[in-house]
């Protein structure tokens, strides 16, 4: 029987599947496995779930000679040596689609906690400031009407996209690939060169991979390009933006607030960030809802029974391993 190693623990149901199909274990511990722990249970898998705290390079691959799919959980994959991998011929999966909806749910709570001082309302009253209506009181900025930038317009951006109609925004998106025309009128979108995006967005939401080309994709130059009173939202990964620069323009005022699920070196965040009240920070929370973290379990799990048992993986990321 094939052998499948899980670097922590995921929603049970999907485990389950594993019995009587595979032998498998899980992490037994709630906590990140540490890099000696990592390489000694891999050393006789055919399979492993692991996570995006988990890096797998080749240190990895030497350690886990067996080692035929790793299924991450989780649709970035810049945790994983991809090439290395594909050097190797081991299949890496992820699990995109699942986790999309989630997701633009989180980077619209996150726009909508920072244009409307939700987190800021929330401490006042704990703290037992509020002593009554006042016209002037944790004044924000509005949202509908507004131009909100999109930064990628993947799976993600698309679907924040879509839930911009309802406030009635225009959309400025930049990336390499170009929406339908019909997709264009739909959204009220428009393609733009990321500086002009930079210009012109009152709200700009980061919705890329983490890689060579996006690595501190907004940094002091974009926010010197930004309006004064712009937000800046990120649920893809930390390191897309400068976290110094962006505490750095966070405190003179450059933009306006950031609202953040994601941090340079997670899970710290750059001194002085968590000090200024212009800002929203929450802990890497995107697809953390019951139903979606279950489902990509489900995906992860499916695409190692899928592959180990012969049949075509659901999400390959590197489908040249198997030709
Ligand atoms: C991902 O899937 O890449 C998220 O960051 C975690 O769900």
């Amino acid at each position: 029987m094939s052998k499948v190693y899980v670097t922590r623990k995921v929603p049970q149901s999907a485990l389950d599947m594993f019995d009587g199909k595979v032998d498998w274990d899980v992490n037994p511990d709630d906590r990140v496995l540490d890099r000696d722990e990592l390489l000694a249970a891999v050393a006789d898998v055919d399979g492993l779930l692991p996570l995006l705290t988990d890096a797998i390079d080749a240190e990895l691959f030497d350690a886990a000679p067996n080692l035929k799919i790793v299924a991450n959980y989780a649709v970035g994959y810049n945790n994983i040596d991809v090439d290395e991998a594909t050097k190797r011929g081991v299949l890496i999966t992820n699990t995109p689609g699942v986790l999309t909806e989630t997701t633009a749910d989180l980077t619209w709570a996150l726009l909508m906690s920072i244009a409307r001082r939700i987190v800021e309302g929330d401490r006042f009253m704990r703290a037992d400031k509020y002593v009554g209506w006042a016209p002037l009181l944790l004044l924000g900025s509005d949202v509908f009407g507004k131009t909100l930038g999109i930064v990628g317009i993947g799976q993600i951006g698309q679907a924040v996209a879509r839930r911009a109609m309802g406030f009635n925004m225009k959309v400025l998106y930049s990336d390499m690939f170009q929406l339908a025309p019909v997709a264009e009128q739909l959204l009220n979108a428009e393609k733009v060169e990321m500086d002009e995006l930079l210009q012109r967005a009152d709200y700009v939401t980061m919705h890329v991979p983490l890689m060579e080309e996006t690595h501190h994709l907004i940094g002091a130059e974009q926010f010197d390009m930004m309006k004064d009173d712009a937000y800046l939202i990120n649920a893809s990964r930390g390191p897309v933006i400068d976290e110094v620069a962006l505490v750095e323009a966070l405190a003179n005022n450059k933009i306006k607030g950031a609202a953040l699920d994601v941090f340079e070196d997670e899970p710290l965040m750059k001194p002085g960030l968590g000090d200024l009240d212009n800002v929203v920070v929450i802990p890497h929370l995107g697809s953390a809802t019951i139903e979606t973290r279950t489902s990509m379990a489900n995906l992860a799990v499916n695409n190692i029974l899928n592959f180990l048992g012969g049949d075509a993986p659901l999400t390959p990321v590197n489908p040249e391993v198997i030709g």
